[in-house]
């Protein structure tokens, strides 16, 4: 099925689908390896950019919605341990489900209950904390999640722009998220793989059985010490979690970032507008 055709959401699911509402062409639709979608910034299909871009990294809620309907049914739950500016609880309020995320900074937790209010959408909970520390949160309850979509923070002070790139608008690539400690993505790259894992594994102790754990993960230049495939680093580092299954990956192509003339005319540095989608499946109780 061509990528431009239109998602058929409206035709009926088969009756055995436990997943998902999806008929099984949107179901093949979904499965498309690559997402290239242009999403808008600015208008109605903004979806507030203007707000969330005070954020390095927002995610556009489109693309959340796109793999919260196929992770989960109406009425379903989502958990985001990393929410940023709400990506993925904007995507929840726009699909009919619900969502609990947690955010280290306050300054994007109010970025996010301004989306809200400018969306009219309804509010999800969002706390302000710390994704190891996710059992102490009394808002959670005991809530059990069917899915859980992050975006995690990556050894972000190691992205630094390369020659050439202009910095991005908002606060930029190398910008680290938060001066905080507690910050995942001020970790090097050694101490982020354990703290990612230590997080994680928190947060899947409520995810229900064969829920879906879905992560965004972006590679790293290579050095000549490691190859510094991030999103291969985290699939060997989270199968140390008990129960998890690693089911593939997508690939998200970013249409908004530029392409560089990296090396020109000397020698080849990739240019890295992709992320990796990474899907896991909790198989214990
Ligand atoms: C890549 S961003 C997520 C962006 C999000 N998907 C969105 O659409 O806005 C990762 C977020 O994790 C937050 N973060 C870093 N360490 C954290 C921690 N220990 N607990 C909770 N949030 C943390 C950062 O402040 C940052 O906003």
């Amino acid at each position: 099925m061509a990528d431009s055709e239109a998602l058929p959401l409206d035709e009926a699911a088969d009756p055995r689908n436990q997943l998902n509402d999806l008929s099984g062409r949107a179901w093949t639709y979904a499965l498309r390896s690559v997402i290239a979608t242009r999403y808008p910034t600015n208008g109605e299909e903004g979806y507030a950019h203007a707000l969330r871009r005070a954020h390095p990294s927002p995610k556009p809620p489109q693309l959340m919605a796109e793999l919260i309907r196929f992770f989960t049914k109406r009425g379903g739950w989502v958990l985001d341990p990393f929410a940023g500016v709400g990506g993925t609880l904007l995507a929840c309020a726009m699909e009919g489900r619900s969502g609990a995320g947690l955010e280290l900074s306050p300054e994007y937790a109010v970025i996010y209950q301004e989306v809200c209010v400018e969306l009219g959408l309804e509010p999800q909970t969002l706390i302000v904390g710390d994704a190891r520390r996710v059992e102490t949160y009394a808002a959670l309850g005991e809530q059990r999640f069917d899915m859980i979509l992050t975006d995690p923070p990556y050894a972000q002070m190691m992205a630094r722009p390369k020659t050439g790139e202009r910095k991005k608008r908002g606060r930029g690539d190398a910008t680290p998220f938060t001066v905080d400690p507690a910050d995942l993505g001020n970790l090097d790259y050694r101490a982020f793989l354990p703290a990612l894992r230590e997080a994680l594994a928190l947060a899947l102790a409520r995810l229900k059985r064969r829920g879906y754990l879905v992560l965004f993960a972006k590679d790293l230049q290579p050095t000549r010490e490691h190859h510094n495939m991030l999103h291969a680093d985290i699939v060997a580092e989270l199968l140390a979690l008990p129960g998890l299954s690693f089911r593939g990956y997508r690939i998200w192509h970013d249409m908004s970032q530029n392409l560089y003339p990296f090396g020109y005319p000397f020698t080849f540095v990739a240019n890295q507008v992709h992320q990796f989608i990474l899907v896991f499946r909790n198989e214990a109780d």
